[in-house]
């Protein structure tokens, strides 16, 4: 009895002291980068991206007004200034215009929704320092201080949850012009005020108040990830903070991190690999693709069309990757008409397709230059093919499938199996039914049975 108890006790201890067994990462990238993804993310394909704060108020190239104003200063925004603002006018008398007068939380997390997103990542704070949210440690320049007097950060983030999507927060490690930053900078960044009183508590605040599901980590490239503690707050966040299970980060933890540490890797901005990459990786791109946060200067031929979406989103998911596309909201606080449409058309897409791109798995081969450019994707038993374009003959012809007698060929949001028959040695040709499906853009053909 006495020796069962005490094999017992070692039983339970062990459970708990064991690192890896109980979580307990340290703070090195040997250890985080061993962290498994938690598996929502992979499953969950595609996100929007909102790009919002004081740069709305201009409106004017892009979300880096202030730097091409006042840090390049760029002939076109320094003559934007002079033409349309009083001499001495400051980046910061802007804010008291950004006023949100229109922003309806449970309307814009109703069009993500209607996109067919399973997640948003909403700028807390981009390179400018103004907190979407009432951070202590940015006074008055914050949007509960000043311009809309709201908490956007805590607003979106209930009306997001309210209709079952993940919430990620942006967070720009660096801030262009804060005194802090620049006297940091100054020092070759040896000293570490401006992360130890400016960046890690407002990181600390943002875990702890509003429990994100992702941190989409920006503004790092100028410094180590010494410089920035990364490693230290990623393990607290990893093993005691209150989403150490389900949170989820990128890669932009300090210079030279980018592609290689840190949980999913963004690499570059609308980084798009040629092969099927090795980790878990995002690929970040907006619908102006000029800008991510909203300009006034921006055109209809600028934009992507949503058969541009549709095939970025297909060769993203066959290449393992997430996609997450990015609205850049009006000051006043409304989703432009023309993005709002973007999102309603690719969820209408997903609505028919989904089945092809929800938590569905690379396939053995990821794309072919058949009879038209296709894309596999895989769940299962099945294997998904993704027409980029819908041939004029009616017939398909896919080269890479084994086929069994009892496979089936199915095009999603069509009734009826389609009639295909094999190609010597592998491959098989399907004939396409005559359809109004054929009029849209995108179509998924469900192989049952093929290896
Ligand atoms: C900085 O990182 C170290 C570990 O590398 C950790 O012990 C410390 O708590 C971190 N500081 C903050 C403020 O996060
Ligand atoms: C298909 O064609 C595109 C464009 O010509 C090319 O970039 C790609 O490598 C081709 N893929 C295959 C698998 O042949
Ligand atoms: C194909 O369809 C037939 C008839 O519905 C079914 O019996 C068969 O199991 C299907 N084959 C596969 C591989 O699903």
């Amino acid at each position: 009895m006495l020796l069962e108890w005490g094999v017992l006790v070692a039983v339970a201890m062990a459970t708990v002291l064991v690192p890896g067994a109980a979580g307990q990462y340290s703070p090195d990238w040997e250890s985080l980068d061993s962290r498994p993804l938690p598996a929502w993310f992979d499953e969950a394909k595609l996100g929007v991206f909102v790009h919002w704060g004081v740069f709305a108020v201009p409106g004017f190239g892009s979300e880096w007004f202030w730097w091409h104003w006042q840090g390049a200063k760029d002939p076109r925004y320094v003559d934007f200034m002079r033409k349309n603002y009083p001499p001495g006018f400051s980046y910061p008398d802007f804010a008291p215009d950004f006023r949100a007068q229109f922003f309806d939380p449970d309307q814009w997390a109703e069009i993500f929704r209607a996109s067919g997103a399973k997640y948003v990542v909403l700028t807390s704070k981009h390179h400018e320092g103004f907190t979407n949210w009432p951070s202590a440690h940015s006074w008055n320049w914050n949007s509960v201080d000043c311009g809309p007097h709201r908490d956007i950060v805590g607003e979106l983030g209930a009306a997001v949850r309210k209709r079952s999507m993940h919430y990620g927060l942006y967070h720009s490690l660096f801030e262009w012009f804060n005194p802090l930053y620049l006297a940091d900078k100054k020092s070759g960044f040896r000293t570490q005020g401006y992360v130890f009183h400016k960046v890690l508590p407002e990181l600390y605040d943002l875990v702890n108040r509003y429990k994100p599901d992702l941190i989409w980590s920006d503004g790092d490239w100028e410094a180590k990830d010494t410089y920035w503690n990364s490693t230290g707050f990623l393990a607290w966040l990893y093993n005691r903070s209150p989403v150490k299970d389900t949170v989820v980060t990128n890669d932009r933890w300090g210079d030279g991190c980018s592609c290689k540490h840190g949980g999913y890797y963004n690499c570059e901005d609308k980084y798009t690999p040629g092969q099927l990459p090795k980790h878990k990786w995002e690929k970040c791109t907006s619908v102006d693709t000029n800008s991510w946060g909203n300009r006034r200067n921006m055109r209809l031929d600028e934009l992507l069309r949503l058969p541009d979406i549709i095939d970025d989103l297909t060769r993203t998911v066959a290449l393992g990757g997430n996609y997450l596309l990015n609205v850049g909201p009006t000051v006043d606080g409304t989703i432009p008409p023309v993005f709002e449409e973007r999102l309603r058309g690719l969820g209408d897409w997903l609505h028919v397709n989904g089945e092809a791109i929800y938590a569905s798995r690379p396939w053995r081969v990821q794309m072919e230059n058949s009879s038209v450019p296709l894309w596999f994707t895989s769940k299962g038993q099945q294997v998904y093919a993704i027409l980029l374009a819908w041939p004029s003959d009616y017939t398909v012809e896919i080269s890479t499938p084994l086929t069994l007698p009892q496979t089936n060929v199915t095009l999603l949001g069509y009734p009826a199996p389609l009639k295909w028959s094999a190609l010597q040695p592998s491959g098989l040709v399907v004939t396409l039914p005559v359809t109004s499906l054929a009029g849209g853009h995108g179509w998924t053909l469900r192989l049952d049975g093929v290896a």
